[in-house]
């Protein structure tokens, strides 16, 4: 994307800038950048009040890096923050979730009082299968409302969930198990997918024939398929959670006590069981969702469109907006479950107010064309958010116009499965916006970008992402491997935590994501990030989506290889293949500079993904590199990447 092009945006919709009648009623004011900056720990100490303690803790920070305490003397329990606590103050009629099945016309309506009788049920069903304080208990569930049950119940037996994203293969799933010693596991015999029933008990049957020490399995039955069943270990939601009793009395642990744990990838093969404690994490969930998403909890119908199984449905499905007692639409299926126009049905019949997605969501969207939300009353939005990987300023262009009409602030998050919740986002009302631009780092966060040598960068420069100060949400480890946390994520520079992401800032000073930092190529001694080829390439009429990678390059150190989807409903469509490639490769030497032609465009039909949505990277280098394919396990289809090398191999390269 040419600065220019992003320049002439701003200078013809000054809307992105905070609008005066979003500013009114906004929940951030202007003064709460230098209120939070003037004592960060002590602010802190203010926001966790958001949260219910049985003790108020009376410490704050305690840090000795890499490790962290925050208000450690503090007790809570979460469920009572999540739940209990609308219920005792009158608000247990208030809708927590519309949920709204794969099916259309399949939904349910829980409100909190509700929630609560489940979250008890559950509870006692989880204390009589055996589960005691500090047990590990992997979830591996489809988006049913009793992940979130069961998220909870665990969580108020001061158990610690692991929660395994249902589209795990099974030996993703054992390896899980294994890794932090689960004893249980609550899963659904199946879960559907555009209207098709697929099974998920045998993947979990398989999983634990190589983990013998769960004695318990817990299954919601969502399908009419047969399971296979093992007696004695085997349970059946509807036999033992329906007859509990619908009360708990909670107990109180302590602030740091262990919540959840996540696994994600690193760069090596073996995942990261990244831990999360419960004071300083639920504190920055509730205040970020609160202030980064602006809610109104008695009139706002949240949707955050993400999946239970990764950080954003843990942070922004259940805790955060829990704490803040809002409602929320919680959807099964896929984007196109009954039609491409599902989403747009879902907002309109619920008059949605935000919406919070993945900017690969939002590019297929926009492949999907214009005229399908244009088709729908989506006026009841008023704030839109993304989160995942850099947003190419078209979809945010896209998405701004098309979804939000020109009217809704768009907050662009950065974060990260370690750091808990959001760190950097512009706050709607407050901060200008830009498309494609995280701008800042939120109150009571420090962020720098900083060189090779962990020097601050001025503007106009880039670096790499680095957080400067502890912040209550932050990740307490790696389960079981002290020594991996300290050199991943505070050795590189020390002091300070590395994110591995590669970041600018502007002429003013505003942050903009960059990708990872193995994503950043040096092209014959220039520096350029694959996300910036990305962005131009996106940008051309023909492209639906674009992955770039750096391959080695005997000249040039390393040379660009883009790997391109084209748009169904391209006018390109007839044109000669290698006609198009050319048309691209001058189009991103016109938009950056002659330095980022790719050397090689291919042109395929779809890009390897993980199951989270975002491209396979490390994959596309290992095809245009020629090398063997690592680990494809996370893919959402393997055979993508050797239908991918098959085209490589008959692709030309070009030459000048
Ligand atoms: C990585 C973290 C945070 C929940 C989902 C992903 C990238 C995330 C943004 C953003 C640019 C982003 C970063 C980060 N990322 N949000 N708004 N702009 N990049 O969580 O799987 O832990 O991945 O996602 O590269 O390091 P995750």
């Amino acid at each position: 994307m040419s600065e220019a092009k992003i320049e002439a945006w701003l200078e013809e919709d000054r809307e992105f800038a905070p609008s005066e009648a979003f500013s009114a009623q906004a929940n951030a004011q202007p003064s709460i950048y230098d209120e939070a900056a003037k004592d960060p720990v002590a602010w802190w100490r203010e926001q966790a009040n958001r949260v219910t303690w049985d003790v108020a803790p009376t410490s704050t920070l305690e840090w000795e890096l890499p490790n962290a305490k925050w208000f450690a003397d503090g007790m809570l329990n979460a469920s009572v923050s999540c739940v209990d606590v609308h219920v005792r103050e009158g608000r247990g009629d208030r809708v927590a979730f519309n949920w709204v099945a794969d099916a259309e016309g399949e939904s349910r309506v829980i409100t909190y009082h509700e929630l609560y009788r489940e979250v008890c049920r559950t509870a006692n069903a989880l204390i009589e299968l055996g589960v005691k304080k500090g047990d590990r208990i992997a979830v591996y569930m489809p988006m049913i409302p009793e992940a979130v049950f069961a998220m909870l119940a665990i969580v108020r037996l001061g158990a610690i969930h692991s929660v395994v994203f249902g589209g795990f293969s099974a030996d993703a799933l054992a390896s899980r198990i294994l890794d932090s010693d689960c004893r249980f596991v609550v899963t659904a015999d199946g879960a559907f997918r555009r209207g098709a029933a697929t099974p998920l008990k045998p993947a979990v049957d398989e999983a634990l024939k190589s983990c013998p020490d769960v004695s318990a399995v817990l299954v919601v039955k969502r399908t009419d398929g047969a399971v296979d069943w093992v007696e004695g270990r085997d349970h059946w939601w509807h036999d033992i959670v329906e007859r509990q009793s619908a009360s708990h009395e909670p107990e109180s642990f302590p602030a740091e006590t262990p919540l959840f744990i996540m696994y994600t990838s690193g760069t090596t093969a073996k995942p990261k069981g990244i831990f999360h404690t419960t004071g300083g994490y639920l504190t920055q969930a509730a205040t970020t969702y609160y202030y980064v998403f602006d809610v109104k909890p008695e009139t706002d119908v949240c949707w955050t469109a993400a999946d239970i199984g990764w950080i954003t449905g843990h942070s922004y499905i259940v805790y955060g907006p829990l704490i803040n007692g809002v409602t929320q639409i919680m959807y099964e299926g896929l984007p196109d479950s009954g039609g491409r126009d599902r989403w747009w049905k879902i907002i309109s019949h619920y008059k949605a107010t935000i919406l919070y997605t993945a900017p690969t969501t939002i590019r297929t969207l926009m492949k999907w064309g214009h005229q399908i939300p244009e088709g729908y009353d989506l006026s009841s939005l008023r704030l839109l958010g993304t989160v995942g990987e850099p947003i190419n300023p078209e979809a945010w262009m896209w998405y701004r116009k098309n979804i939000g009409g020109s009217r809704c602030p768009i907050v662009d998050t950065w974060w990260q499965t370690e750091t808990g919740a959001i760190l950097c986002s512009p706050l709607p009302g407050i901060t200008a916006t830009k498309p494609g631009a995280a701008m800042r780092a939120l109150p009571g966060i420090s962020v720098a970008v900083v060189d090779d040598a962990g020097n601050e960068v001025g503007n106009n420069s880039g670096g790499y992402l680095v957080v400067t100060a502890p912040w209550p949400s932050m990740t307490r480890g790696i389960w079981g491997d002290p020594d991996r946390f300290m050199s991943t994520y505070w050795a590189r520079f020390p002091g300070k935590y590395f994110a591995g992401d590669g970041a600018k800032l502007d002429a003013e000073g505003d942050l903009w994501l960059l990708g990872r930092v193995d994503d950043v190529m040096n092209i014959s001694g220039h520096r350029l990030s694959t996300t910036e080829v990305e962005h131009a390439l996106v940008g051309h009429h023909a492209v639906a989506e674009a992955a770039v990678v750096g391959a080695s390059d005997d000249t040039t150190g390393q040379a660009i290889v883009a790997f391109v989807t084209l748009k169904l409903s391209a006018d390109d469509a007839d044109k000669d293949q290698a006609a198009l490639i050319e048309e691209l490769r001058a189009h991103v030497a016109s938009v950056i500079s002659p330095i980022a032609k790719p050397r090689q465009i291919i042109l395929t039909p779809e890009l390897p993904k993980t199951r989270s949505g975002k491209i396979m990277r490390r994959l596309l280098r290992d095809v245009a590199e020629n090398r063997s394919l690592g680990d494809v396990t996370t893919l959402t289809d393997p055979t993508v990447v050797n239908m991918i090398a098959g085209l490589m191999d008959t692709s030309a390269t070009a030459e000048d």
